[in-house]
């Protein structure tokens, strides 16, 4: 209002925050070590145990050093992708935890099964079949475990909140009501959702701001392998990753990821790179694989499994008009190995290498790989860590690796020869040289 009513008066009235109640008050005492009084960093004490390690190496390194006392950790990924296993396989090995296991989804029976099927110790996993949160915080501070898993989410139901199960409000809420148990309680929740191949918007996507971690599972359902990605970490980095084989007694951790994103096929064959890649901390390669060919319609099929297929065409349009390579015409298929989803610009330079080695049917040697960033005039730029992909590099056996050549490498890696180049020319020069 420009004009106050009462006095008649123009640009008279001044705005002013009102304080509601001491609603913001009682929700913040409820986390553990909250002061009611601003103090500074430097004085707030901090205890050293409030990590509860796994027992899974990887994933614990996924959250930077076991889970932490009192928070929420939320598994995302497809139905089938093996949540549930994974979560039931913790307690299973390490059965110094004791560990509560609600599910909403299976009976009691049907998680006995799987747990037999497993293997491992199933003395100190408690297993509650139930639906409904009130029953399951009260069941839960009863048997007052060291760890609690809920599976899923999406089963879930708070009475008092009026839509049914899965619905927006219930998930919000079933979160709430799970955060402020584990924040009173200081045990660690791990919250299961399922997440539809479109990303479904009533799932887990509008939990990530709510809960502490967030884990995403993703992979081919089909292929034996799973990658477990951290997405957000309140306690420690993100874009960690770790590697899970599908067995028939459950997931196996893969401690060396490069072992099975390395291709097993004959030397010689054209359309394949393999990427130095870095995830979170640990160096990693893996095979980029391409398929170029001519365009049977009038339009050109671009398509990308595990990476982007709009910078799929922005590095087309790169090597079309910064090196004059013709592909515009032709269709092109781009896989990344293992089911793999590939975020990282430094793969840009296999996926460029890729492509021309099947337009031109010329295939790479299997000792060399690749590691750099495309930018849009052409010009390869350098990635973070060099060194440690070279080093990775080195151990797997590989004997030369691409790079850009504004990389500063302080040390010289044995037993592999380093390439820099600058551009997409230049890389063509020393790649297909002769
Ligand atoms: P599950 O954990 O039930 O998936 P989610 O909870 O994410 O929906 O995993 C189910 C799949 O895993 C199912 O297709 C069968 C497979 N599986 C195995 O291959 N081996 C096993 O030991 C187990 C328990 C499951
Ligand atoms: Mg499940």
């Amino acid at each position: 209002m420009g004009k106050c009513p009462a006095c008649g008066e123009w640009n008279t009235l001044v705005e002013k925050p009102v304080v509601t109640g001491p609603a913001k008050r009682q929700l913040s005492a409820s986390v553990p070590g909250a002061s009611h009084k601003p103090v500074p960093l430097g004085e707030v004490e901090l205890s050293g145990e409030d990590r509860v390690p796994l027992g899974s190496a990887e994933m614990d390194r996924l959250l930077g050093g076991g889970i932490v006392k009192g928070s929420l950790v939320l598994i995302g990924g497809e139905p089938g992708i093996g949540k549930s296993t994974l979560s039931l396989q913790i307690p299973l090995m390490r059965p110094s935890l004791k560990t509560l296991y609600v599910t909403g989804e299976e009976s009691v029976r049907q998680v006995k099964m799987r747990a037999e099927r497993l293997g491992g110790d199933l003395s100190n996993c408690y297993i509650y079949s139930e639906t409904l949160m009130d029953n399951i915080i009260a069941e839960a501070q009863e048997v007052a475990p060291d760890l609690m898993v809920v599976d899923s989410v999406q089963t879930m139901y708070c009475q008092s909140v009026e839509s049914t199960a899965g619905s927006v409000s219930q998930i919000k809420e079933t979160a709430a009501v799970l955060l402020r148990f584990a924040k009173e309680t200081g045990i660690p929740v791990i919250l299961i959702g399922h997440i539809t191949k479109e990303g479904s918007i009533a799932g887990p996507k509008i939990l990530e701001h709510i809960v502490d971690v967030v884990l995403q599972f993703e992979g081919e359902n089909k292929g034996p392998y799973r990658v477990l990605r951290s997405i957000k970490n309140r306690f420690g980095s993100t874009s960690e990753l770790a590697v899970f084989e599908m067995t028939g007694t459950g997931l196996r951790e893969v401690e060396n990821p490069s072992e099975m994103l390395i291709p097993m096929h004959e030397d010689g064959l054209s359309g394949t790179a393999i990427s130095a890649m870095l995830d979170g901390t640990r160096p990693f390669l893996f095979e980029v694989q391409a398929l170029v060919s001519s365009a049977v319609y009038g339009t050109a099929q671009r398509s990308a499994t595990g990476f982007d297929v709009r910078r799929l065409n922005m590095l087309l349009a790169v090597l079309e008009r910064r090196a004059g390579f013709k592909l515009s015409q032709k269709d092109v298929f781009l896989n990344m190995a293992g089911g793999l989803k590939v975020t990282d610009p430094s793969c840009d330079l296999a996926v460029v290498v890729a492509v021309l080695s099947s337009n031109f049917d010329y295939s790479i040697p299997k000792d060399v790989c690749f590691a750099g960033e495309v930018g849009l005039s052409g010009e390869i730029r350098p990635v973070s860590q060099a060194e440690r992909r070279v080093r990775e590099a080195a151990r797997l056996g590989f004997k030369r690796i691409f790079l850009s050549s504004y990389t500063r490498l302080d040390q010289k890696v044995e037993g592999i020869e380093v390439t820099k180049v600058a551009d997409i020319p230049a890389l063509v020069r020393s790649l297909f040289r002769g």
